[in-house]
């Protein structure tokens, strides 16, 4: 791979103004307390929140201010910390007050974790930027613009939903708003390690290919990579443009769900070092097989939201992510689909550390305006804040770039094979996949076929017979019309509805919202599933009962997606153990 290749590929991943890559940074947390403004009149624009009111005169008087005013928890989304927020989809001000003295010769940068949905940041009065896009990282360099004492910094967050956003208007969860993930500022030397991918070289068990970016003057610097578990120092150089390759073998023990090796990596330049815990591993389609490591593997996965169920709340720590993995892994997963956007770090760093491999997605999802001349670049970005921030971890094997959107919708396919061969270019070690539900069902007989399969690694279905759609035939006589015969198949969602406690219902109706009724999906669906050619896979939707407000069956629902084989409450439903046992055989 020439220089120009890997230069192409920066210039592709990089994109944003000096992001820095936060891996064993020296930071300053701004996690906690912050003063807020509800702005439902969405009047803080003109109003100018984001200037601190300071009366100059007597008769000065300002009908806001931050100083006295309620506060949030940071991280975490508004609507479950006032109850007066639940349902608000709108703008909310935050203000948060701090000290920092910066050492000389240094770089300051201001970090987000991900704020939902439109982001305007303002600091001591000056705005820094906007960003947009409620589920993936974002950074301002701030060197020169912090003073001694108090800095103030504000953040107007909006949650509304827009006809052109990603995702569109209508979506089934929860529009938790906020600074749903960590603040912190980033203190680096002048020239900085800004961002370096070091996974295995496609198709390899041993042989290591990636590159390294500074970002600073200093852009020609010596180069260490060390593995000292491996006992490996690898030295390389930087060019003018401040990259270098990345090319060496060694006899790695293989990450993967059964052994999730992972290894201490320093990455030493002349003025900066970062270290980081890497997994090494190959994945890849060979044929009609998924392969892990050269050895044919059949994922047993599970849908899961970013939602604390213990908490009502979107989930952001690594507590909640134990909580919503342990699961995942008790009902016997090797893979967790993480719905329908990127999740947080710290699911991604617990799950490999479990061994639990992941699956993520960015949230272009079925009604997107793929003809509003906004859209395309909102998804580029959107793909490469995800992969920008997750291609070092290797748990994660799926790039997923789309949930059943509708193949009718205009320049859907034109944008979304774009997309594709985007992400092909910037990262072609994992598999990029569609998802989609546009078969047809007649007869007992699937008519699989999407445009959209031709540029996938896999054919990943949604189908949701028994609960949506009734069975027509005997499940274990389903037949499959498939329009790519060699390629693997993944059910990527199949469930029903049961509300956790409703049993021994005597009848077989789907309006009992019975734990019978949603055993007996999953034992038909387990049965047809004996009938899919090159099956490589199958993920429930989904693991845990979850938020959304179009659930409004009063009895049953009561604003929960109840298609969990755990309840909101973590209770075992009985298609759980049909499904756990189905993973038992696999
Ligand atoms: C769809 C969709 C999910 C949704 C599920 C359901 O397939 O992808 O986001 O929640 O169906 O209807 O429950």
């Amino acid at each position: 791979m020439g220089t120009l290749f890997i230069f192409l590929w920066c210039e592709l991943l990089s994109g944003q103004t000096a992001m820095v890559n936060v891996q064993s940074r020296n930071l300053t947390s701004l996690n906690g307390k912050w003063n807020v403004l509800v702005d439902p009149g969405d009047i803080g624009g003109w109003k100018k929140f984001w200037i601190e009111p300071k009366p100059q005169k007597k008769t000065d008087f300002f009908e806001y201010s931050f100083d006295g005013a309620p506060e949030l928890n940071v991280p975490g989304d508004f609507n479950s910390q006032m109850c007066e927020l639940s349902f608000y989809e709108g703008s909310v001000w935050y203000r948060k007050l701090f000290n920092v003295s910066p050492k000389k010769d240094t770089r300051l940068f201001l970090y987000f974790g991900a704020v939902n949905y439109i982001a305007d940041v303002y600091l001591n009065g000056e705005k820094l930027g906007s960003h947009e896009g409620g589920f993936t990282p974002f950074q301002f360099e701030i060197t020169g613009k912090v003073k001694e004492g108090n800095n103030s910094l504000i953040v107007k967050v909006d949650n509304r939903r827009l006809e052109n956003g990603i995702p569109g208007r209508g979506y089934d969860w929860l529009n938790y708003g906020g600074i749903t993930r960590d603040v912190s500022i980033i203190e680096t030397a002048d020239t900085y390690i800004d961002d370096y991918s070091i996974q295995l070289k496609k198709g390899s068990l041993n042989n290591v290919l990636g590159w390294i970016q500074l970002e600073g003057g200093h852009a020609e610097q010596n180069i260490k990579v060390k593995i000292p578990e491996l006992h490996i120092v690898y030295k390389t150089r930087t060019n003018d443009k401040g990259i270098a390759k990345v090319e060496f073998s060694a006899p790695f023990k293989l990450w993967s769900p059964d052994s999730p090796k992972l290894y201490k990596v320093t990455i030493e330049s002349e003025t900066d070092s970062v270290t980081d815990s890497i997994g090494f591993r190959c994945i890849e389609v060979q044929g009609n097989k998924v392969l892990l490591n050269k050895k044919p593997i059949f994922l047993k996965a599970v849908n899961i939201h970013e939602e604390n169920p213990m908490k009502k709340a979107r989930a952001y720590s690594a507590e909640d992510a134990r909580l919503l993995l342990n699961s995942a892994k008790e009902l016997g997963c090797n893979l967790v689909r993480l719905a329908h956007y990127p999740h947080n770090e710290n699911t991604i760093k617990e799950a490999e550390k479990m061994g639990l491999m992941v699956w993520s997605e960015i949230p272009i999802y079925q009604h997107i305006q793929f003809s509003d001349s906004l859209v395309p670049q909102k998804m580029e970005t959107m793909l490469k804040e995800m992969i920008r921030r997750d291609k070092n971890r290797a748990a994660v094997i799926v790039w997923s770039l789309s949930n059943e959107t509708y193949s009718g919708t205009p320049n859907r396919n034109n944008a979304l094979i774009g997309l594709t061969q985007k992400c092909r270019t910037m990262d072609s070690t994992r598999l990029i996949n569609h998802v989609t539900n546009t078969q047809s069902y007649v007869n007992n007989v699937f008519n699989v076929w999407d445009t959209l399969y031709k540029y996938s690694d896999l054919i990943c279905i949604n189908e949701y017979i028994g609960w949506y759609d009734p069975w027509q035939g005997k499940p274990s006589e389903t037949k499959w019309k498939v329009a790519f015969p060699d390629k693997p198949i993944f059910i990527s969602e199949f469930g029903g509805e049961a509300l956790y406690g409703n049993k021994n219902v005597p009848t077989d109706e789907a309006a009992s919202w019975s734990e019978e009724y949603q055993e007996q999906i999953y034992k038909n669906q387990i049965e047809m599933f004996g009938t899919i050619p090159n099956l490589c896979g199958v993920c429930p939707w989904i693991l845990f009962d979850y938020k959304s407000l179009g659930r409004m069956q009063p009895v049953y629902q009561k604003g929960y997606n109840r298609k969990g084989l755990l309840s909101d409450k973590g209770e075992k439903k009985k298609a759980w153990y049909i499904m756990n046992e189905y993973f038992k055989q696999k």
